[in-house]
């Protein structure tokens, strides 16, 4: 493992040895142990979209492991004036000692790792959100105890979480329910590469308009917003058409009993999610949004060490 540009490209024991890391590096932050594992270590983070969870986590892990964290804004940086993917990966693998990126076209994250010669961490795509999809997985699996069998319901928008959720839930064995509105499924190409995993782990695939039919028996119930970042103009437009896929008490009560829920934040809520379910006892939304910061550190130490 190289890069961490798709939950696809990882292999089973990456995810255990990534889970198994966070693991130890969140109860050594507990105790207040100190794990400078990536002393003097130097991470780039180009941002071309806005961020709270993902700038601040690697922020402050990169601080807690030791190294040293460029905030580095595309507003700031040439690469917002034109300067190419090529010239940034070839200058800034001369200076850095990996590079986390958030952007839109996937394709641009692609190119940054073959014309560097550092790793690139996914901090997001319009395509894909990797580094989310772990840190949920990683959720799961510390409430649940295990991962193999269990089933996931994502509602709504077929967009960078759904996707990776399909490659995850795919990759690890979990059984994966999809219900979107026609026009907003989500990605073939993604689809068919998880249904290839999905055969080795026995996971099941479902994709669905139906979000009842998602949720049915779902151990897990997963959201995100209706309108992702560059998608502003259409909101009106989606909000009618994604209301019947709000996750309410309603859906919730078809689920088991025990089902948690989770959102990969920021959440918009009364749109894709009411308050009593994200305020309520089985979400676990904020545990994720902290985990990020320990399944990031994991992938970092496993990258860069
Ligand atoms: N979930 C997530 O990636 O949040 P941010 O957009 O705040 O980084
Ligand atoms: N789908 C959302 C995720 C935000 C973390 C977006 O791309 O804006």
């Amino acid at each position: 493992m190289k890069h961490l540009i798709s939950v696809y490209d990882l292999t089973l024991e990456d995810i255990n040895e990534i889970f198994s890391t966070a693991e130890r590096l969140k109860r050594q932050l507990k105790e207040g142990v100190e794990h400078k594992i990536l002393k003097n270590k130097t991470l780039g983070m180009i941002f071309t979209k806005s961020s709270t969870r993902t700038r601040v986590s690697f922020e402050v892990g990169m601080y807690q492991l030791g190294g040293y964290p460029l905030f580095l804004s595309s507003n700031d940086i040439q690469l917002g004036r034109g300067e190419t993917i090529y010239d940034t990966a070839q200058v800034l693998s001369r200076y850095l000692d990996g590079i986390m990126i958030r952007t839109f076209d996937h394709s641009d994250v692609e190119d940054l790792a073959k014309y560097g010669n550092i790793p690139i961490i996914n901090g997001l795509t319009d395509l894909m959100h990797p580094c989310q999809i772990l840190t949920d997985l990683f959720t799961v699996y510390e409430h649940k105890g295990d991962l193999k069998g269990l089933k996931l319901a994502y509602v709504g928008d077929g967009n960078n979480i759904a996707n990776s959720l399909l490659h995850g839930c795919a990759k690890v064995g979990m059984d994966i329910s999809v219900a979107s509105p026609k026009g907003y499924e989500c990605d073939k190409n993604i689809v068919a590469e998880a249904q290839k995993d999905a055969e080795v782990s026995g996971s099941k695939i479902v994709l669905t308009e139906d979000p009842y039919v998602a949720v049915k028996d779902a151990d897990v119930i997963y959201t995100d917003t209706w309108v992702s970042m560059g998608q502003e103009a259409e909101k009106a437009e989606r909000i009618k058409i994604f209301m019947p896929y709000q996750v309410n008490n309603d859906l919730y009560s078809k689920a088991k009993e025990d089902a948690v829920f989770l959102h990969c934040l920021p959440a918009y809520r009364d749109y894709e999610v009411t308050s009593d379910i994200i305020d309520g006892s089985q979400s676990l939304v904020f545990d994720e949004a902290e985990n990020r910061l320990h399944v990031q550190k994991a992938i970092m130490v496993k990258l860069m060490e």
